[in-house]
């Protein structure tokens, strides 16, 4: 995995076909000095406001499509304005950024959710699948993305300290270490077609399931698996990667491996990228994940 620097006179140019490449390869487009996404009194109010009242932020989340913030715990209306003033501006400064930066995906994605991570990752106290710590590809848990992208853009704004990173080898060379645990060189069954089929009209009729294509569940699994083998986590290859305060990133997160060791006050943008809009296709997870099984991941059944 390769880190991409880009400096401040590239804000207003196009990534370069390598860029692209490099991105759906797996490699971190890396801003030293992000682009202006917050105003200096945008940051300031965010990474104040814990200190006024501990209780403030939870896991705040931003739906830019409808407008919507979620998990402010904020009695002061006009504090609860403001964050959400905030968010609405970041969110529409990072899409307005990433329409000219990485203007090829711009007709093809899908705007995702915004979120703002106030928490100090190093101790945070999570379940062993939630760890950010442990190295994985992001999937969404709840929302199946039937092999599109997940691409994300992170502005580091804690006022010094740096978020740390690491990441591991590539998508298929993982992809492949894991298969035989997840199934996928296993052929699938009738049963498997039939217990979908079950699971999509328990879906229908509002019970609490998931209907997840195989792609969707075998990135699942991956995540998962990796996160549970200790063994793999400790004695992998390992990148570490520093994204200083004022710094920003970005990186397609279902493809490429990363963990957070440390950090705290991120601002993050996500966009669902159709695989119609990638430069290379071929790179994607979908893609590599059909290569291995040998059939169709996304295919719908009725
Ligand atoms: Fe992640």
């Amino acid at each position: 995995m390769a880190r991409i620097t880009l400096r401040e006179d590239r804000f207003a140019t196009e990534a370069s076909r390598q860029e692209y490449r490099g991105l759906e390869a797996g490699d971190i487009l890396y801003f030293p000095t992000s682009p202006p996404l917050v105003t200096d009194g945008e940051r300031t109010f965010l990474v104040t406001q814990r200190q006024i009242d501990g209780s403030l932020y939870k896991n705040i989340s931003y739906r830019p499509t409808e407008d919507r913030l979620r998990g402010v715990d904020q009695k002061d209306a006009a504090q609860l304005k403001r964050v959400h003033e905030i968010m609405r501006a970041f969110s529409n400064r990072s899409i307005a950024f990433a329409a000219s930066f990485l203007k090829h995906y711009a007709s093809a994605w899908k705007i995702d959710y915004a979120s703002f991570r106030p928490i100090e990752e190093q101790g945070r106290k999570a379940s062993l699948h939630s760890r950010n710590d442990l190295l994985h590809f992001d999937s969404f848990p709840t929302r199946p993305s039937h092999g599109d992208r997940l691409l994300r853009i992170f502005a580091n704004i804690h006022p010094e300290r740096s978020r740390i990173w690491l990441t591991s080898d590539h998508f298929e060379a993982l992809a492949r270490r894991f298969a035989g645990k997840v199934g996928l060189t296993r052929t699938p069954s009738r049963l498997d077609t039939w217990k979908r089929a079950v699971v999509k009209v328990g879906a229908r009729m509002g019970l609490p399931v998931i209907d997840r294509p195989p792609y969707d569940a075998f990135m699942r699994r991956i995540h998962h698996t990796m996160k549970e083998d200790a063994a793999f986590q400790e004695s992998c290859r390992k990148d570490r990667w520093e994204f200083p305060a004022g710094s920003a990133w970005i990186v397609f997160t279902d493809g490429t491996s990363h963990a957070c060791l440390s950090g705290q006050y991120m601002l993050e943008q996500t966009f669902i990228v159709r695989r119609s809009g990638l430069t290379c296709p071929d790179l994607a997870p979908i893609s590599i994940l059909e290569r291995i099984a040998g059939y169709p991941l996304a295919r719908k059944i009725a």
